[in-house]
């Protein structure tokens, strides 16, 4: 089947009691068993929910995997990934990832003696000559919000000749635009927050497996850690991939017109975003991926510039996460990487002066319209 019809259809049938057309909201904790082995294949709401199962399902044919396993958000699904390394182990992980992911890292699993470094991934044979052993390799492709580009081909082969796996946050792209199961990657990983839902009203995660055996392990950590996903949130995600099809190209052609534009501004120092030809990595991007996405970051100098532009914004909303139907506004220094120290952030680029915008599907020249209106004010 094409990519669109899985997004409608993949994991779905019409309801088998009442033919309903939608994955009805199972809301229960708990099933009526037969027997005492005797059951429907359902026996308590954390391990089994057939909402959750059907947008499992939807996710891992979106993805390319043998199974999608959801969690209750993101940074869950990311946590429950993480169990995959041992103590005394190393991970290598893409430097700028989300903030979270890096506060996850560093304080909640670092101290149980996993060995994290951040490093620059986007000259791929370069870190291979200093990579060292690992045994795992997180990336994030573009990176957030510096929108560096890493080679998922050329790293998943790194990777694997170290006996190591390799895990992509995929949140920026969706898997209608890149699928890094396809490209080498072993695991995907997506806050299902952002495009997949794509309505702003839902928190949740996936990790979406190659390997059987991978899936198997997280979907015992699922229930054995109970970070699930919701029936309620599963039903939403499962409504909102119904129409990734129909957002994502209307997503990147408005964040085409954006880009453009805000390069054209003279107040905007410098604009990252993988669609323009000289953009660093531009070339590797369109090789593995067949769009842009919606994410564009851009430099206005200083603080003080950022504090003029953000409350002008009236289209646009200042606030953190990404990938809703609405442009959202965000300031990564003191939002989505407020959890890395300034030394950290100046390292990486992320200067008191970046603001980064998730470009909705509204008419562009609106989005246009209100970014200029801000940004005459600084
Ligand atoms: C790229 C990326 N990965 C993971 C996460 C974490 O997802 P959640 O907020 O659903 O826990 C985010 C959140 O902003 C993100 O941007």
């Amino acid at each position: 089947m094409g990519f669109a019809t899985d997004c409608i259809h993949a994991g779905q049938r019409p309801d088998p009691t009442t033919g309903a057309v939608i994955t009805p909201l199972y809301l229960t904790s708990t099933y009526v068993q037969e027997g005492l082995d005797k059951h429907k294949g359902f026996e308590y709401g954390r391990t089994q929910n057939p909402t959750r199962f059907a947008l499992e399902a939807n996710l891992a044919a979106l993805e390319g995997g043998v199974d999608g396993i959801c969690f209750a958000s993101g940074l869950a699904a990311s946590n429950a990934v993480m169990s995959l390394v041992k103590p005394g182990q190393r991970v290598v992980v893409s430097d700028n990832v989300y903030g979270g992911t890096h506060r996850l890292f560093t304080k909640l699993i670092a101290p149980y003696g996993v060995t994290f470094d951040f490093l620059d991934l986007s000259d791929a044979a370069a870190f291979d000559k200093t990579a060292g052993d690992f045994a795992l390799l997180w990336l994030e492709t573009p990176t957030n919000p510096m929108m560096k580009i890493c080679d998922i081909k050329g790293l998943a082969a790194i990777a694997h000749r170290k006996g190591a796996r390799l895990v992509v946050d995929n949140t920026f792209m969706s898997p209608f635009f890149q699928r890094p199961l396809s490209l080498g990657a072993d695991l995907v990983v997506h806050s299902t927050t952002k495009f997949l839902n794509g309505h702003s009203d839902s928190i949740g995660g996936v990790a979406v497996c190659k390997s059987a055996d991978d899936a198997k392990w997280l979907k015992y950590v699922q229930n054995a850690q109970g970070a699930i996903l919701s029936p309620l949130d599963s039903f939403l995600v499962l409504r909102g991939t119904k129409t990734l099809a129909v957002r994502m190209p209307r997503h990147e052609e408005n964040s085409g017109v954006v880009a453009a534009f805000l390069r054209g501004e003279k107040k905007v120092q410098k604009v990252f975003w993988p669609g323009f030809e000289d953009h660093p990595g531009h070339a590797i991007h369109k090789s593995q991926a067949s769009g842009f996405g919606a994410l564009i970051s851009f430099e206005l100098g200083s603080l003080a510039a950022a504090q003029r532009f953000a409350p002008k914004l009236s289209l646009c909303s200042l606030g953190e996460s990404l990938g809703g139907v609405e442009t959202l506004v965000c300031h990564p220094a003191k939002m989505t990487h407020a959890g890395y120290t300034q030394p950290e952030r100046d390292a990486l680029g992320i200067t008191d002066g970046l603001v980064r915008i998730s470009v909705g599907i509204e008419d562009a020249n609106d989005i246009v319209k209100d970014l200029a209106a801000a940004l005459a004010a600084v």
